[in-house]
């Protein structure tokens, strides 16, 4: 396939974010579980819902839901013993049907799934809001950087005056954000970049929020090379180049080497936890 005739971005997200993307999920997700270990670990996340809980319950909206590993992640290290008894009514927001159905999958106690949104961020009717808590854990990649003012600013008004709002993502010195800007430039130069962390924070300022900033920084590691390929290929949603083409050559060559060891890969994540609490 040719650069020109390529889906941009957003459309590769969407078609990997479906049943015939499931195999590439899970190749995936061999690796980048340590997101969520790492995140989860990094916070006290319990502390964060008690204090917005009313009523012994938390309104949640999850945007950008996926295939819900961040919830699964906190249910697994015991939220719920930790929120002695209190619950999270979530609504799930994604554009993909597939990830609204995996994450609903996947939710249980503290968690209770109440409604779903198919839509992107930046459709989010603003009548969903009054929100106790929001988060968006690597997320938000996908939606255009000049599409980010507006999709923040949704997110942020979905909360109520004192609610409790988080973004997990990562910074442009990570290997997600590094891969993707050096497999775009040499396959895919038309495509829409991924959105940083950074420029997450800087449309969060623009709508009048400035939230606290936590930078996590851990390696995701792999040796089995179908594992590496596949979870480099759903890196950037495009499953049309082999490892060893991306090895040839150039700076993606470079980088990767760079990465490589002894031992197999070695991918260093620079992520931030921003978070906030509503006006
Ligand atoms: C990596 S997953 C998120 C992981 C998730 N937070 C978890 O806990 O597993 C990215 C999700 O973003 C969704 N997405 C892509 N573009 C979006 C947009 N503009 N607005 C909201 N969600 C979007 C995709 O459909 C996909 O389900």
């Amino acid at each position: 396939m040719s650069t020109v005739d390529r889906p941009d971005t957003f459309e590769r997200s969407l078609a990997h974010w479906a049943e015939q993307g499931r195999a590439g999920m899970e190749s995936f997700y061999a690796l980048a579980t340590e997101d969520y270990r790492q995140m989860v670990a990094a916070r006290d996340w319990a502390a964060d819902f008690r204090d917005v809980a009313r009523d012994g319950r938390v309104r949640a909206l999850d945007v950008a839901c996926g295939s819900g590993k961040f919830p699964a992640e906190l249910m697994r290290r015991g939220l719920a013993d930790a929120l002695g008894g209190v619950r999270i009514d979530v609504d799930l927001l994604d554009p993909s049907a597939f990830s609204l159905a995996e994450a609903r999958s996947v939710l249980g106690p503290p968690f209770v799934p109440v409604a779903e949104h198919e839509v992107r961020l930046q459709d989010l009717d603003p009548v969903h809001s009054g929100f106790d808590a929001t988060w968006a854990t690597h997320a938000l990649y996908a939606i255009p950087p000049s599409e980010l003012d507006d999709g923040m600013a949704r997110m942020a008004s979905a909360l109520r005056p004192g609610g409790f709002g988080a973004v997990v993502q990562a910074t442009t010195s990570s290997h997600y954000l590094r891969f993707a800007e050096l497999f775009r430039a040499a396959h895919a130069p038309d495509a829409t970049p991924f959105s940083s962390v950074e420029q997450v924070a800087a449309s969060l300022e623009a709508c009048g929020v400035t939230p606290s900033v936590q930078e996590i920084r851990y390696t995701v590691s792999g040796s089995d090379r179908t594992a590496v390929e596949g979870f480099l290929q759903r890196c950037v949603f495009d499953d049309s180049v082999p490892l060893d083409r991306m090895e040839s050559g150039g700076p993606l060559g470079d980088y990767l080497a760079g990465c490589r060891g002894p031992d197999g890969y070695r991918f260093v994540q620079e992520v931030r936890i921003l978070t906030w609490r509503a006006a």
